[in-house]
């Protein structure tokens, strides 16, 4: 409470916009977290709710069920990659990676191979903030006063082509950094549960924009030593990477996919984690002791589940995902000249996603990571100007509902480069 700003005071929304108290109004460039696709306050989205309520607002997902679970499983099935058949809804983006781990290890029990019980992930990942999820993610200044709580994992390196972790060129490299997942593997293959990843766009851990070949190799090596694949595409679900899921960029299927944030299209916590088949199975049994005990107060909220609906509606009727591949160009072209810039290291884009790295060397690369003091300067600098970001330390970024215009897009550009022409090497 004594190291922040103090947190604005937000009375509605509309489209890319929010509204202060005070009658500013401010261009959403994060999309609230990551969460809004569509906009705020969205006509379809808000009719879709408040339909909803008139008819059922909630009742357990335990023993009974509703048209509008039933009907988003059915249709989140069709729009997966093929393959993922079998959805269990949970509540967010940290509780549909939890229900992946306890999964993923009580799969192998099920069919007798306790002995796989471990987990492999990826330096810079993020995960979420409860104990498994946090397990997996790279530990950081988010998880360090957690240590007693959660379990260790083997961590793989990622494909962090600006600081490759050989120090090779990616215009020149074969995908060399999937050795050391293979070197786990190899080494562990047989007490491995499951490995997991963000696909294509690790979030918090800096916004790495991976390249498809690493994550068709992660497929191929899972397959070989017999492992889960488990997709964490909460961030990266529902178009923020240009295709659908992230998956489809290397023409992956998972054996497990995590979804939440664009789920809803932001309104609701709502999360499912979809496997396939051979998982399905192997809980499918007379003997209860196979049963997947999980559950949550408010799993599969029909409210939740009618505006998922809607929102997958708006996918189907409107061009989001070209508009999405659009922003992606937009983004190419006017965030790339930021390289001229002393203290731009890198810049990085992915669908609806833009990034600058900033660094106070562009030969060393040296910056400060998460802490790294740059970043409340920026987000107070951004904010006057009526923009929303909050930056990842050294690491600035935009991702904007993406019913932004040309215009308004071309706007926030226009702030980023004012602001960052005037910012001095840290
Ligand atoms: C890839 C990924 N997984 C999981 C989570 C956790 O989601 P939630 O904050 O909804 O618990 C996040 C949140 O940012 C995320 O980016």
């Amino acid at each position: 409470m004594r190291t922040r700003p103090a947190p604005l005071p937000i009375v509605s929304g509309k489209g890319v916009y929010l509204y202060t108290e005070d009658g500013r109004r401010i261009l959403d460039g994060i999309s609230s977290w990551w969460v809004n696709v569509h906009g705020h306050s969205h006509p379809l989205l808000n009719r879709a709710l408040a339909k909803q309520a008139e008819r059922l607002e909630h009742v357990m997902f335990a023993g009974c069920t509703h048209p509008p679970a039933v009907d988003l499983a059915e249709r989140l099935v069709a729009l997966l990659p093929d393959g993922l058949t079998r959805v269990f809804y949970s509540d967010d983006g940290s509780t549909a990676v939890e229900v992946a781990l306890k999964m993923a290890s009580q799969y192998w029990r099920n069919i007798g191979q306790s002995r796989r019980r471990r987990f492999i992930a990826l330096h810079h990942a993020y995960h979420g903030d409860t104990v498994g999820a946090m397990s997996v993610s790279e530990e950081s200044i988010f998880s360090v006063g957690f240590t007693s709580l959660t379990f260790p994992v083997l961590r793989a390196d990622a494909p962090y082509c600006y600081r490759c972790p050989l120090g090779l060129d990616r215009a020149s490299c074969g995908i060399d950094c999937l050795a050391s997942l293979e070197g786990l593997l190899r080494e562990h293959g047989d007490e491995v549960a499951g490995v997991i990843v963000e696909p294509m766009l690790q979030g918090a851990g800096g916004m790495l924009v991976w390249p498809h070949e690493f994550l068709a190799g992660a497929r191929r090596l899972c397959d070989e030593y017999g492992v889960l694949l488990i997709a964490d595409e909460v961030l990266t679900g529902f178009g923020r990477t240009g295709r659908m899921f992230a998956c489809e960029h290397a023409s992956v299927t998972p054996d497990v996919i995590c979804l939440s944030k664009g789920l809803t299209a932001g309104y609701l916590p709502l999360a499912a984690t979809v496997v396939s088949e051979r998982v399905y199975e192997a809980f499918l049994s007379e003997d209860s002791a196979r049963t997947f005990f999980h559950g949550h107060s408010f799993t599969a909220n029909p409210l939740a589940c009618a505006v998922a609906l809607a929102s997958l509606d708006i996918f189907r009727d409107e061009s989001v995902l070209e508009r999405v591949r659009r922003l992606e160009r937009q983004f190419r072209e006017g965030l790339g000249t930021l390289r001229d810039l002393p203290i731009v290291g890198d810049v990085r884009v992915i669908g609806g996603v833009g990034v600058i790295e900033l660094v106070s060397d562009q030969t060393s690369k040296h910056a400060g990571g998460y802490l790294d003091q740059r970043g409340p300067g920026l987000a107070a600098a951004f904010l006057e100007r009526g923009l929303l970001l909050r930056p990842l330390g050294n690491v600035l970024y935009v991702m904007p509902p993406y019913v932004i215009t040309d215009e308004e897009a071309a706007w926030m550009m226009e702030q980023i480069h004012d602001v960052l022409a005037q910012l001095q090497p840290a």
